[in-house]
């Protein structure tokens, strides 16, 4: 069994990584903290109450960060345009839910989390990295005790989505993904390079809704802005980023990948650029000198990926 902590920013597909998430025998999904990104803080955190209730998920949802952890940042505007105004693709959420959340900020969740879980927890982080951040910048022992960190962020070998060179999770916080990539735990870094080509039809997901519960229905309802928005880069259907990292943690074999340091570039027009100095290749003394080695996924076997979230769900 996998004990998960989801960090999320909700988000349709972060709804989607959700319920693959709370569904898969193998997964014990002991937390969820929240994050701002897709949305403010607050309407994050509202939405994965509204997903707790819904889908009658047992794990506490702990409310996180609400802005970058270097505070002089400026804050951007959120991508309603991607999610819709309310996060989850506009469809009707109610302003509160009835819900009541963990007490601790989810950095603290985090932290108090893995001491009572030694070696045995999984983070699976697909928003930006700042609970993380604060979590290790608190306690930075907890390093050596979570099993390992899965995150749907960055790109290598292919262009971002918000520059030319940067993907949104890391992006918006850069400074707090650079301590996470370069902390002495696993990273299992799987970014654009593999969340891009993995597509899901409008169709194909129409299908499973037909067949499904009211939990997939209501999942296939608020996808549909989110699959209106990816028509200038898919054939009527969307990227299912954050279910690509859920995924990972059952089957990682359906990727592959190289090894090296990751470091994020901070500032300057590469702002938020993910970098790899891939293990055996040398270079001068530089930046990259003494950190661990991460994983970065570079290939996936998509159709593979797409059938285990058909069957899961
Ligand atoms: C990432 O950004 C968000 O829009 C998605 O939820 C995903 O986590 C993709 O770049
Ligand atoms: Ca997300």
């Amino acid at each position: 069994m996998h004990k998960v902590i989801y960090d999320t920013d909700p988000g349709v597909d972060d709804a989607m990584a959700l319920l693959f998430l709370h569904r898969h025998p193998e997964i014990d999904l002991i937390g969820i903290t929240t994050v701002f990104g897709n949305a403010s803080i607050e309407t994050t955190t509202r939405n994965a109450l509204f997903l707790k209730r819904e889908w009658n998920i047992a794990a506490p949802v702990a409310k996180g960060a609400s802005v970058t952890i270097d505070p002089s940042r400026k804050e951007g505007m959120w991508p309603t345009f991607v999610h819709g105004d309310n996060g989850l693709g506009n469809i009707d959420v109610p302003a509160t839910i009835d819900l009541p959340l963990d007490p601790r900020p989810a950095y603290r969740f985090i932290i108090e989390t893995v001491r009572a879980n030694p070696g045995e927890v999984t983070l699976v982080a697909v928003g930006r990295m700042t609970n993380l951040a604060l979590a290790l910048k608190e306690d930075p022992e907890i390093a050596g005790l979570v099993k390992q960190v899965v995150i749907m962020g960055g790109n290598f070998y292919v262009p971002g989505n918000v520059t030319p060179v940067a993907e949104a999770n890391i992006h918006g916080d850069p400074e707090a993904a650079d301590i996470v990539m370069t902390a002495p735990w696993k990273v299992v870094v799987i970014g654009l390079d593999v969340t891009a080509i993995t597509t899901m039809s409008r169709s194909f997901l129409g299908d499973i809704a037909r067949s499904g519960d009211d939990a997939v229905k209501l999942l296939n309802d608020l996808s549909q802005f989110y699959i209106d928005f990816y028509k200038h880069a898919v054939e009527d259907g969307m990227m299912v980023h954050d279910s690509c990292a859920s995924v990972y943690v059952v089957a990682p074999e359906l990727f592959t990948s190289v090894t090296g340091a990751v470091r994020v570039v901070c500032g300057g027009i590469a702002d938020g650029q993910t970098v790899v100095k891939p293990d055996g290749r040398r270079f001068p003394p530089g930046d990259w000198d003494g950190l661990p080695s991460q994983i970065v996924c570079t290939g996936i076997q998509s159709d593979k990926v797409l059938d285990l979230i058909r069957t899961t769900l």
